[in-house]
């Protein structure tokens, strides 16, 4: 049975807090890297630069961090499944998700040079995972309802 407070489970949510730190600083860190590769010119030592670090933050911190956060989180959510805070919590996960989602795809337009967006939409999506974050953090901390 899985017992909020237990050990193991205060240990389960220690590496859950590490990992969703290591994801969202590549959710906020990835958009600033588009950001400054659409200004980059195709080819260029700097546009090969940019895709090297994309790819490395996308597949060494990013991914790995979310399966570790989804997989404590979900662990330790059994017990509070019916929470209000737990539900709104859950659709700000859910954002986030799907921001890391769009990232790979966008990470492999510009990986093919084949980006299309500006860097004013880099800077505008940056914001979206930041306002979730700042959500679910409120809502497990809080646990307003
Ligand atoms: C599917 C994904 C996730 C699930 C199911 C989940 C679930 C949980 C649960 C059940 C707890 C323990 C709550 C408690 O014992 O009071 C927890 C703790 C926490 N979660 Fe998540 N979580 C997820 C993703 C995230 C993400 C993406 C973030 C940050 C952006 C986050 C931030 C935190 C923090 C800061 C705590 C510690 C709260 C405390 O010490 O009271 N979680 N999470």
């Amino acid at each position: 049975m899985i017992t909020p407070g237990g050990d193991f489970y205060t240990w389960i949510k220690a590496l859950h807090v590490i990992a969703v730190i290591s994801w969202m600083a590549g959710i906020l860190y990835l958009p600033r890297l588009f950001v400054y590769h659409v200004d980059a010119p195709k080819g260029s030592e700097q546009s090969e630069t940019f895709k090297l670090m994309e790819r490395r933050l996308y597949y060494a911190i990013m991914t790995p961090a979310m399966v570790v956060s989804l997989f404590t989180g979900f662990w330790m959510a059994v017990p509070w499944l019916s929470e209000g805070w737990m539900h709104a919590k859950l659709l700000g996960v859910a954002i986030i998700f799907g921001a890391h989602m769009m990232y790979g795809r966008w990470r492999r337009k510009f990986a093919g040079d084949e980006n299309v967006y500006s860097s004013r939409f880099f800077r505008f999506m940056n914001e979206v995972p930041t306002l979730a974050m700042i959500l679910i953090v409120i809502m497990v901390i809080v646990k307003p309802f």
